[in-house]
C-alpha cells in the first residue's frame, strides 16, 4: 500500500480512518521523547592537521557515547545540497503512477515502495521510500533510477561521489583516533557498496501520535550520513531507555555508526537504535546514505582492538552472512546482540 495515496484519501474524506495495521499502541506507553543537541563535529577542522586533535577527541566521544553526531563544514557544495533537496522533493511530488514505474520487484531491495515487510502480521510504517544502490558504478540498476525530474540521476551521482569522500575522511579520522592505521576501515570498505534510501513520510492528520514513520532499528552498515531534506524533525535516538529527538541543523548531516563499525571496534563505537516519527500536518523527507563493506568482506573485531581490550566481544562472519541474518528473521539491534559472544 502506498502511504502517500492513503494519507491523501484520509485528508480528503473524513470517513476514512488510519488502518489498524499502522496503529502502534506501544508509543503511548513510553515516556515523552525529548529534544537533544547531538554532538557537533566540524569536518573542516577534523581534516586540518593543526586543528584535528581536539576535533578527533570530540568525534571519538560522540561515537562512544551516542553513536550519532551532526556534521558541519563538510565541504559538500551548497548548490549541490540545494539541488539534491529539490530533485528529491520533486520526485515524491510526481503522480503515484509515474513513481510506480520504479516500483520494487520481488527478491530485490531496490526501487520505489514501502519499507520491507518481513512477516505477515508485522505492523506497517507510515512512509514510502525509494532505495537505490549507487556505488560501485557497475552495480547500479538504472531501471530503478527516476528519469524525472530530468536532473535527478546526475544530481544523485554527484551527491553520492561527494558523500563517499566525506565518509572516507570520517572513517580515516576514526581509525586514527582509535590508534589504528588510518586506512584500516577503508580496507574493509574497499569495493564496498554505497546505497541511498529516500524517505517520504506523509502527514498523518488523524493519528500522528499513533503511527511510526520508520520502525526502531540499527543500521547494518559502517557509517550512515542522513540529510533531513526539508529540515523537519522526526529522527529519534534511543538512549538511557528514552527517545531523543535530533534537532535538524540546516546544511548538516546526521552521521551514525552502523552495526559493522560497532563489530570492527569490538564495541567501542555504538550502533544505536533509532526510528522516525511523523507529524499531523507536515510532510517529512529525508535521505539516508549507507556505506557498507562488499558482500565477501570478513567482518569481525579488529585484532589490534581486541588485544587492547583483552577480550573478543563479537563473532566474525562475512558481510553477506550478516545481511542475510539481518533481513531474514531478526531486525537491527537484536541481530547485533546475537552477534555478541
Ligand atoms: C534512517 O534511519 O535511515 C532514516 C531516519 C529518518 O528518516 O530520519
Ligand atoms: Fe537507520
Amino acid at each position: 500500500p502506498n502511504v502517500q495515496v492513503l494519507a491523501a484519501k484520509i485528508a480528503s474524506d473524513s470517513t476514512v480512518e488510519v488502518p489498524e495495521r499502522y496503529i502502534r499502541p506501544e508509543i503511548n506507553d513510553e515516556p515523552m521523547a525529548e529534544f537533544v543537541d547531538l554532538p557537533v563535529i566540524d569536518f573542516n577542522r577534523l581534516m586540518d592537521p593543526e586543528l584535528s586533535q581536539e576535533e578527533s577527541l570530540k568525534l571519538n566521544h560522540a561515537c562512544e557515547e551516542w553513536g550519532f553526531f551532526q556534521l558541519v563544514n563538510h565541504g559538500m557544495p551548497e548548490e549541490l545540497m540545494k539541488k539534491v533537496k529539490e530533485d528529491t522533493t520533486e520526485f515524491f511530488k510526481l503522480p503515484v503512477e509515474e513513481k510506480e514505474a520504479y516500483a520494487q520487484i520481488p527478491n530485490n531491495i531496490e526501487g520505489y515502495g514501502s519499507t520491507f515487510t518481513l512477516w505477515e502480521e508485522r505492523k506497517l510504517d507510515w512512509g514510502d521510500m525509494l532505495f537505490l544502490v549507487t556505488r560501485p558504478q557497475d552495480q547500479k540498476k538504472m531501471r530503478f533510477w527516476p528519469s524525472h525530474p530530468l536532473t535527478f540521476r546526475d544530481t544523485i551521482d554527484k551527491y553520492c561521489a561527494c558523500l563517499q569522500e566525506i565518509s572516507c575522511g570520517l572513517l580515516q579520522a576514526m581509525a586514527k583516533t582509535l590508534g589504528l592505521d588510518s586506512e584500516r576501515f577503508l580496507d574493509v570498505m574497499k569495493c564496498g557498496i554505497q546505497s541511498m534510501r529516500f524517505n517520504y513520510y506523509p502527514p498523518c492528520p488523524k493519528a500522528a501520535d499513533k503511527v511510526i514513520g520508520l520502525s526502531p532499528h540499527s543500521d547494518s552498515d559502517l557509517l550512515t550520513l542522513l540529510l533531513q531534506v526539508n529540515d523537519v524533525h522526526g529522527l529519534q535516538i534511543r538512549k538511557y531507555g528514552k527517545w531523543f529527538i535530533a534537532k535538524p541543523i540546516t546544511g548538516a548531516f546526521v552521521v551514525n555508526v552502523g552495526d559493522i563499525l560497532e563489530i570492527l571496534t569490538n564495541g567501542r563505537y555504538k550502533s544505536n537504535e533509532h526510528r522516525a516519527l511523523v507529524h499531523a500536518e507536515t510532510e517529512r523527507i529525508s535521505l539516508a546514505g549507507f556505506h557498507s563493506p562488499s558482500n565477501d568482506a570478513i567482518v569481525g573485531p579488529l585484532p589490534e582492538l581486541v588485544k587492547e581490550q583483552g577480550r573478543v566481544n563479537y563473532k566474525t562472519m562475512t558481510y553477506s552472512e550478516y545481511i542475510m541474518a539481518y533481513f531474514s528473521k531478526q531486525y537491527g539491534k537484536s541481530l547485533l546482540e546475537s552477534a555478541k559472544i
